[in-house]
């Protein structure tokens, strides 16, 4: 009997989806009052609360969160009276103060005291250099104060912050600025007000020394919004781009989605210590400094266009996220898919959209596959969790951005849209669920509504409800004497945690037919009006498997599936060289060009690697190298596209492609990838370098997609050159080191001389530290480099940068840059055959766990695909997941990820 309890005690709780209960209590007001000092934060909070009427609790007990929490004082005021309560009105734990029998409506005041210095996990209220910020999502509003901490109970805030004159002159919450004054002791006071309800999870504040960049915009019905951006002093150059993304995403969501902004003002705060990337606190986004500050002399082109999505991406969830939130946290993607299908969907309408595909379908393959295949996976809208922290991930957001995608695909533009506004309609002001997103888009389709169509989406729902990536496989048939085309589609799916026997999932495949000369057919596809006399028409697999038949095609056509990458699937059915060929050559659809090449390539890689294993001497595919050529010397190709062509299929994603039984060979894989580069090196050497020179750009930098396209081909073809260990190009990168007015080529030349034994490494090293050595951003770069060496002794480098005066383990961003780089990015020295590899991240770990869960719980996943190595890697892995997991108090967080992974 006593296991029962000695396991409840070690084992943190499951939280499951299916014991979803309405709140007992709602809030309508908060009053909150911060007299903010660094080590002794006091926070007076005033909670206007009333029952809820739709709960169905027979209990009278009112359960607030709170962690790391000093209690000082709870007052009930009751119609009656009021009154002091004392350590017998209630009961206290880790997680949570209970107050028993407390009447239908009441006022509560609860005094709490906390320590935002030794806040080192940054949620909550921290300090990050001199400046008080919080975080808030998922669960850090209860680091602040007791409160029931859950995003369907929503309330109106009013906000009192005090601080000292000097240190913090600037101090911001939510919504409006409604009064302020001075008080003794050289302090003053802020008062904000949120006119909009909102779940405790969007609440801010911040108090800092901090320079403002003002701007405005106005709405398409008028409204002058001002917006701010308040960054550190020595930032003040850094704040122009953020500027003009955010006008961009204000006036692209009117556009696109006819949402309009609410407030009178916007605000941006970066900060330096942030454990993601940004966050959408209502009127008042906090950032890490890493996701909003650029300059040309700082910052690389994926800087600006990731800063972009991202400012777009927090903007965004404005109306899908707060105006419209989550019922609770299983309900993540509702709010998350679908923003970062909205930032995709900028993102490529301000760019190239054939790029924007190509990168995100790059982090499905090279990321999110892997998930669904590993121990952690888990659905779009996952049944349990124990740390919610920990579901953050790709498939939440970028596989859930897919699902909105399919969506799209199947109602088409127009009833999406109707489907999104009568979303926004239905639901302003509440707190959902993924069941209403769906059933708002279904309403969009509805006949009644205008639509032709009326769409059922039922069975689609198993995308929300199931992990793994479905398998595709295809058989074709063509009829000589019918001149018709017959396509037979199969779906599987594997097992998963949790989740043995999958169902059909709903499928939507783009299609069309080409000619032997390239061009699409015009299609007639049996039994479907919707697809006569179109080049292009949306195969809606539902079934285990399904025949779809062409009619009036005049000769055998080379078919190109699932054009645009229109679900997220595998394709298992193999071509042959010489389709994918005609393919990488001839297809319209822009990302099937570039995936036919990539499948080329992997096809290609896969064989030298089984060759190399049998110890044959290897040879480059003549064909491949003419094709490769051809890409090259394209002079009418897009230069960002033509450089996605040019790339060969990420290691990763070449280790994936090996099923449990056969395992990834890393050595094998790398030894090979190189050899391919440099036999392609050598037979191209004077094309790389004649597009390399034809490409430089002389003037000032532009983020633009011409300028950003040059300078990635030409970094893509200098890439190349290094691959041949020639002394000349040592000599250009390092030139092109010495002389290029912008981040985006100077990083391109550094990487690569880091990557090669050479004459110029250290130095070059050495003059980009002292440059840069006050420039936190850019000093990430230069550890980043450092720890992603091919060279040997990697691993050794990083370990003595750990002691690097200029490294601290305390900044996310600067462990994600030394430690995450070599354990996420650096596959080959990262799974050094003796192991040194795994025991330097579960030291990291052990460390990292005791400051800063979340981080930690990231870098583990460096152990998540343990089972796809060989033995002896496998067995090296385990000891050290359970090393971790037999260590005492560890964080739910860490013991979540670390407990799946052995499972
Ligand atoms: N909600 C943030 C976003 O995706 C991410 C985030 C989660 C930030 C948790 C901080 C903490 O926009
Ligand atoms: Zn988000």
């Amino acid at each position: 009997m006593d296991s029962l309890t000695s396991e409840s005690i070690s084992e943190p709780n499951t939280i499951f989806l299916k014991n979803y209960t309405v709140p007992a209590y709602r809030v309508d007001t908060v009053i909150l009052d911060f007299d903010l000092r660094e080590t002794k934060t006091i926070v007076r909070s005033e909670l206007k609360i009333h029952r809820n009427p739709e709960s169905h609790a027979s209990h009278h007990n009112l359960e607030l969160n709170g962690q790391n929490l000093i209690l000082l004082s709870i007052e009930l005021i009751l119609a009656t009276g009021s009154q002091w309560l004392t350590e017998n009105d209630y009961v206290i734990d880790d997680e949570t103060l209970t107050i028993a029998n407390v009447p239908n409506e009441f006022v509560i005041k609860i005094t709490t005291e906390i320590n935002p210095k030794e806040n080192l996990a940054l949620e909550g209220l921290y300090l990050s250099s001199n400046m008080f910020c919080t975080q808030c999502e998922a669960q850090g509003f209860r680091r602040i104060t007791y409160f029931p901490d859950r995003p369907d109970v929503m309330s109106l805030f009013t906000v009192t912050i005090h601080a000292n004159q000097d240190q913090f002159p600037i101090l911001l919450s939510n919504g409006n600025k409604i009064d302020s004054g001075v008080e003794s002791d050289n302090r003053h006071w802020v008062t904000w007000q949120d006119p909009f309800p909102k779940p405790c999870y969007l609440f801010a504040l911040v108090a800092g020394d901090l320079y403002c960049k003002q701007d405005k915009f106005m709405t398409a019905s008028g409204q002058t919004v001002d917006l701010y951006l308040y960054v550190e002093h020595e930032n003040n150059h850094k704040c122009d781009h953020a500027i003009v993304c955010l006008k961009q995403a204000m006036k692209w969501d009117e556009d696109t989605f006819g949402r309009e902004y609410d407030l009178d003002n916007f605000m941006i705060v970066a900060v330096n210590d942030f454990n993601m990337g940004a966050m959408e606190n209502k009127g008042l986004n906090i950032f890490n400094s890493s996701c909003v500050l650029a300059s040309p002399e700082t910052s690389t082109d994926a800087d600006y266009y990731r800063i972009q999505g991202i400012i777009g991406h927090e903007y965004f969830h404005n109306w899908s996220g707060n105006r419209v939130t989550c019922r609770d946290w299983f309900q993540l993607s509702l709010k998350e898919g679908f923003t970062v299908f909205r930032d995709q969907q900028f993102s490529s309408d301000m760019n190239s959209a054939a790029v924007q595909r190509i990168d995100d379908v790059n982090i499905l393959r090279n990321a999110q596959f892997s998930q669904d295949a590993g121990p952690m996976a888990h659905p779009v809208r996952p049944q349990e969790y124990i740390e919610i922290s920990n579901f953050y991930t790709v498939t939440v957001y970028n596989k859930g951005a897919e699902v909105v995608r399919m969506i799209h695909t199947l109602l088409g533009e127009s009833n999406f849209r109707k489907g999104s506004d009568i979303y926004f309609e239905r639901h302003d002001g509440q707190a959902v669920t993924v069941e209403d997103f769906v059933a708002a888009m279904e309403s969009g389709s509805d006949s009644t509504n205008g639509s032709k169509i009326n769409f059922d989406l039922k069975q689609f729902m198993n995308w929300y409800h199931q992990a793994g990536t479905p398998n595709i496989e295809f058989k074709e048939h063509y009829d000589a004497k019918k001149n018709s085309y017959s396509l037979t589609l199969q779906q599987s799916c594997a097992a998963t945690p949790g989740q043995k026997i999958k169902n059909e999932f709903h499928i939507p495949i783009r299609v069309a037919l080409l000619n032997l000369q390239g061009k699409t057919i015009s299609l007639d596809l049996d039994g479907e009006d919707n697809c006569t006399n179109v080049d292009e028409c949306i195969l809606e697999l539902k079934a285990k498997e399904q025949v779809f038949t062409f009619n009036n095609v005049q000769s055998k056509p080379m078919v190109s599936l699932l054009r645009g990458f229109s679900a997220p699937v595998k394709i298992l059915t193999s071509r042959s060289r010489l389709e994918l060929a005609f393919l990488f050559a001839n297809d319209s659809d822009d990302f099937n060009r570039w995936n036919a090449g990539q499948e080329l390539a992997l096809d290609i890689i896969l064989s030298l690697v089984k060759q190399h294993k049998a110890g044959a001497k290897l040879q480059l595919d003549d064909d491949y190298i003419a094709a490769f050529k051809k890409t090259l010397c394209n002079d009418y190709l897009d230069n960002a596209l033509k450089a996605q062509a040019l790339s060969l299929p990420s290691e990763s994603y070449i280790a994936d492609q090996y099923q449990a039984g056969d395992y990834a060979d890393t050595d094998a894989i790398h030894h090979v990838r190189i050899f391919v580069r440099q036999q392609l090196a050598k037979h191209l050497e004077s094309d790389l370098l004649r597009v390399y020179q034809l490409s430089t750009l002389i003037g000032d930098y532009q983020f633009n997609a011409k300028d950003m396209g040059l300078r990635s081909i030409r970094n893509c073809c200098l890439a190349y050159l290094m691959e041949l260990n020639n002394n000349n190009y040592y000599q250009l990168c390092a030139d092109q080191f010495k002389q290029s007015n912008n981040m985006t080529d100077v990083m391109a030349a550094l990487e690569l001389l880091t990557n090669y034994e050479n004459a110029y490494q250290a130095d070059c090293l050495q003059t980009f530290y002292e440059q840069w050595q006050n420039d936190a951003l850019v000093i990430d770069k230069w550890f980043a480099i450092q720890a992603m060496s091919r060279l040997p002794g990697t691993l050794d480098k990083v370990k003595t940068l750990l002691n690097h005066p200029a490294f601290t383990i305390k900044n996310p961003n600067r462990v994600r840059a030394l430690i995450g780089r070599f354990c996420l990015g650096n596959i080959a020295h990262f799974h050094n055959e003796d192991g040194s590899g795994y025991q330097f991240l579960a030291d990291q770990v052990l460390l990292l766990d005791k400051l800063n869960p979340q981080i930690a719980a990231r870098l583990i996943q460096g152990f998540s695909q343990w089972r796809n190595y060989n033995e002896n890697r496998q067995e090296l892995m385990k000891n050290n997941l359970n090393r971790i997991i037999s260590v005492d108090n560890l964080s739910k967080d860490v013991f979540e990820i670390v407990s799946k992974t052995l499972a």
